[in-house]
């Protein structure tokens, strides 16, 4: 674990460099060369690079440095290999933390009973997807035309943001996310869809979690109304087999996953089946393949040209070194649109905690509030406040240089140029004395000359980094959610923490279970706070009948 000192000198550097400009830095040359990397890989028989730039920023030679040196002391590399071998690094629950096993590319040192487990597992789910798809197994109605995925959280993110960003591949039947609990969501949903074609997927690790087991039941009494047996057509995904069979799920439709599968990494395995289903086992094949393409990266390379060493370490230097309280995630890529929900699990369930793993109180800030929406619709709502908002928001882009429809590229450069344009702008900014003369030049003068124009400054050097890749498609998923999930784990070493367990969701499950039964009634509401007590009786009285 690394020392306070560590920490103390990062704010320091960052402390010292408040008053650099960015632009200032490229004046030595070869700046966005040296501070980048790129990643080479194949997909669909295209030579292709991922490029990570994060040039524009105010690290520097001795920074980068700095931020290496941490990561060795770290500990990073012994870490990262005892992850991969399936050590039992998630120290809070006794777990092992294996998702890169459901690549495809285990590490050989693990046991081959559960490598073993696991590709039986994806055959089964293969040779159910072919079922559907063909046919040979469909609902009283016909062939599935219609999936619903139940789940909520890492049970439900994963898959939902994949299905959209991969809709271009899609060759199966549509797929649909139910998680909230609120029955708004599942009769939003059901209203869309014929009972007697839908497959019905029940995805919780546990098979208790509330959310999914209140909206499974809504959706078994929907389907009853249309067919005799509605076990017939429902998927479990969960450890727990039994719970499963309780719901008349036969073993031959439960895919089970073990305890080293956390929920915000479960997209690879079992969780991922409705995603396998919209796109077929072959394209699922390449998302998994693009993410092993990471985890290669990740193990081999120097962590100077690390693409998850590197991404993380711009992290931190951001939120705890300058102390940049959130970082939006912006992809100029509809496509992305879900990205930044699925970056706010996976990036604050894992490292938004305050005690490091040895108990002790964390010396630094934990991880950051990720937030973001896709470009270019968010230029038109938030980025003003990014722009000229008196808070730094460091911004991490994602574009593709091609998109997916080849006869709109012209269209897409335009993406591409909004994508370009918001980072130099942000880096570039715009001096007073630019925006007196375009007053001037607008014809204004004395007073009202200095008033508008000061409304039009940027004061720039707002720092943002690049993800830059071919075009969005299986392999390239897999590997852009590879490379943030070990850009958590990287940042979660570096910060002592276990990025894979998460009290922090548990006291109000906790308090839901007993605030319920007042709601209703059914308990008394005295012994609690006079506002949520005030709350409940506003409640009980709003919604008599
Ligand atoms: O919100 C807590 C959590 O445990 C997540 O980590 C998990 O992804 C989600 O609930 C769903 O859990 P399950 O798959 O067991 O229903």
């Amino acid at each position: 674990m690394l020392n306070d000192q560590s920490w103390r000198n990062l704010s320091q550097a960052a402390l010292s460099r408040k008053d650099s400009s960015i632009q200032d830095l490229f004046e030595a040359g070869g700046r966005a060369a040296r501070f980048s990397a790129r990643l080479p890989y194949r997909d669909d028989n295209i030579n292709s690079e991922m490029l990570f730039d994060f040039s524009k920023t105010l690290i520097d030679d001795e920074v980068m440095a700095l931020l290496l040196r941490m990561a060795e002391e770290s500990g990073l590399a012994a870490r990262r290999d005892a992850m991969f071998t399936g050590a039992r690094i998630n120290e809070t629950e006794g777990r092992a933390v294996l998702h890169t096993m459901l690549r495809g590319t285990p590490d050989p040192t693990l046991p081959k009973a559960d490598i073993a487990a696991m590709e039986a597992t994806r055959s089964r789910m293969a040779a159910l997807c072919e079922a559907v798809r063909s046919g040979a197994y469909s609902g009283p109605g016909g062939r599935f035309t219609d999936i619903i995925n139940i789940g909520i959280g890492g049970s439900d993110l994963g898959p939902a943001m994949a299905s959209i960003a991969l809709s271009p591949f899609r060759t199966g039947p549509r797929t649909h996310y139910l998680s909230n609990v609120d029955p708004a969501h599942a009769n939003w949903i059901l209203s869309e869809m014929n009972p007697a074609r839908t497959l019905v997927l029940i995805a919780s690790k546990t098979f208790t979690t509330s959310e999914t087991m209140a909206n499974a039941r809504i959706v078994r009494n929907w389907l009853l109304t249309a067919v005799a047996d509605p076990a017939a057509q429902m998927v479990a995904i969960s450890s727990a087999a039994d719970k499963a069979g309780e719901w008349g799920i036969p073993p031959e439709r439960v895919f089970g996953f073990g305890d080293y599968i956390g929920g915000r990494y479960s997209v690879w395995g079992p969780v991922g089946l409705s995603l396998m289903l919209a796109v077929g086992p072959e394209r699922f094949n390449q998302f998994l393949a693009g993410a092993a393409h990471m985890d290669h990266h990740f193990r081999t390379t120097p962590f100077a040209q690390n693409l998850p060493v590197l991404l993380a370490l711009s992290g931190v230097w951001h939120a705890q070194g300058c102390g940049y309280p959130t970082r939006a995630v912006l992809p100029y890529d509809q496509r992305l649109g879900r990205l930044p929900a699925y970056l706010q699990q996976l990036e604050m369930e894992s490292n938004g905690k305050r005690v490091a793993m040895d108990g002790s109180d964390l010396p630094c800030d934990s991880g950051p509030v990720v937030w973001g929406e896709p470009g270019t619709n968010g230029q038109h709502a938030f980025y003003q406040l990014i722009h000229q908002g008196t808070r730094v928001i460091p911004c991490e882009f994602l574009v593709a240089a091609r998109g997916c429809y080849p006869e709109q590229q012209a269209q897409h450069r335009q993406l591409i140029a909004n994508c370009l344009a918001q980072a130099k702008a942000l880096m570039a900014g715009r001096s007073l004395d630019e925006a007196r003369a375009r007053m001037a030049a607008a014809g204004l003068t004395g007073a009202e000359l200095e008033r508008q124009a000061r409304h039009r400054v940027f004061p720039g050097n707002r720092p943002s980094v690049m993800l830059a890749y071919h075009r969005l498609t299986p392999f390239t998923l897999g590997m852009i959610l590879a490379l943030y999930e070990h850009r958590v784990f990287v940042e979660g070493v570096l910060l002592g923490i276990n990025s894979f367990d998460q009290w922090g969701v548990e006291l109000g499950k906790e308090l839901a279970l007993t605030l319920e039964p007042m709601l209703s009634g059914d308990t008394r509401d005295d012994g609690i706070d006079g506002s949520t007590q005030q709350l409940v009786r506003f409640m009980r009285s709003e919604s008599a009948e």
